[in-house]
Order: C-alpha cells, then sequence, then structure tokens
C-alpha cells in the first residue's frame, strides 16, 4: 500500500489528494469519481452530501461501510474557479484525469483482489472497460472485468448524487441494491 500511496502522490503532482478508506482485506471494492471539496479536507472518500446518501444505500445492502475498501477513480478534486466567487467549484474529471489515475486504481484492484467490484456513475466504469458504455444501460447488471490474470465480477451502480438531482431514480436505484444484495450473499459476504 506505501508504494501505491507514493505513486498517488506522484500522480497527483503537487495538488491535494484523496487516496482510499476502508479493510485492505475486503471482498467488496467500492470505486467513486472524485474526492470533492470536503473530502478534500478530510482526505476521506465520500464525506460529504453523495456520502451520506452512500452510507444510507450501503446500509440496505446489510454492510458496514467499514466493511469495504472505498475509492475514486481520479485521487485529485477536480474543480474550476466560479466566475462569480472566485472560488473552486467542482466539475467532471476529463478524460486525461481519468485515463492517467486508471494504472493506480487497477494496482489497488490487484491488491485488494476484492470478491467484487462496485463502480458508482460512468466515470469508475469507463475507466475500467475502456469503452464508451453508459451507466443508464448497464446499472444493476453483474458483468466481468480483466484486471492483471484474474477476471473480477463488476456491479455498476448510479453514482448517488445522481439521487440527489434526479429523485425519480431513488427506486431505480433502490431495486439495484437489492440485486447486489442478493449477489454479494451469494458470495458468502
Ligand atoms: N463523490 C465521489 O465520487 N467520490 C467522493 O469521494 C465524494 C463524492
Amino acid at each position: 500500500m506505501e508504494k501505491l500511496l507514493e505513486r498517488c502522490m506522484e500522480l497527483s503532482d503537487g495538488e491535494e489528494f484523496v487516496f482510499s478508506d476502508g479493510r485492505m482485506d475486503s471482498s467488496i471494492m467500492l470505486i467513486g469519481e472524485a474526492p470533492g471539496e470536503n473530502e478534500v479536507k478530510l482526505k476521506r472518500p465520500f464525506v460529504g452530501k453523495a456520502g451520506k446518501n452512500l452510507d444510507e444505500f450501503i446500509s440496505m445492502l446489510g454492510i458496514e461501510r467499514d466493511d469495504m475498501y472505498i475509492t475514486n477513480a481520479v485521487k485529485i478534486r477536480p474543480h474550476k474557479l466560479s466566475l462569480k466567487t472566485g472560488k473552486r467549484i467542482n466539475r467532471s474529471p476529463s478524460k486525461a484525469e481519468v485515463d492517467k489515475f486508471r494504472e493506480l486504481v487497477l494496482e489497488e484492484i490487484k491488491l485488494i483482489t476484492p470478491k467484487i467490484i462496485v463502480t458508482l456513475g460512468n466515470t469508475p466504469l469507463k475507466q475500467l472497460l475502456q469503452r464508451d458504455v453508459r451507466i443508464g444501460d448497464v446499472h444493476g447488471m453483474l458483468m466481468y472485468v480483466e484486471v492483471g490474470d484474474k477476471t473480477y465480477m463488476l456491479f455498476p451502480l448510479y453514482h448517488p448524487a445522481s439521487i440527489i438531482y434526479n429523485r425519480d431514480l431513488r427506486q431505480v436505484y433502490i431495486d439495484d441494491l437489492s440485486r447486489l444484495r442478493e449477489v454479494i450473499h451469494g458470495l458468502g459476504i
């Protein structure tokens, strides 16, 4: 893990970064998009608004957040300056940023060797699969991804922040979670 942290620092190139959280011996690896303001402040993924939603959804899986390994596709906060306030505001990560951190995420997977990888939203899904797949088409479906010499189960979920902006997605999300719960139980987790 030390080596990965060092590599993360190098890739972040002087910017503040947020690495990961949770258990290294976990069977479930959760991959989000990128940290926001609160995450950078507290140096922990998913502690802001999206984190609250995530905690609620994790509790529906019947497991504890601390039992998972949680990380992000991009480890720095993608931001731009607001023309109005001059303050930093979040933006989506660029393809270059997603590509830059890909090798690190793959190394994390090889180190953790989870039984299942759960991606949140489009960014980590595309980063892993490296093709133009859309979360709207594959959410709640069990997929597979090869990393190194292993094939991992991959379960794509919408990003919890998308439920904040689109209340209609809430029930879809809950249905996907109940499918994930079945898969997890099937794996004996
Ligand atoms: N959203 C993410 O995708 N990751 C975080 O760490 C926080 C919000």
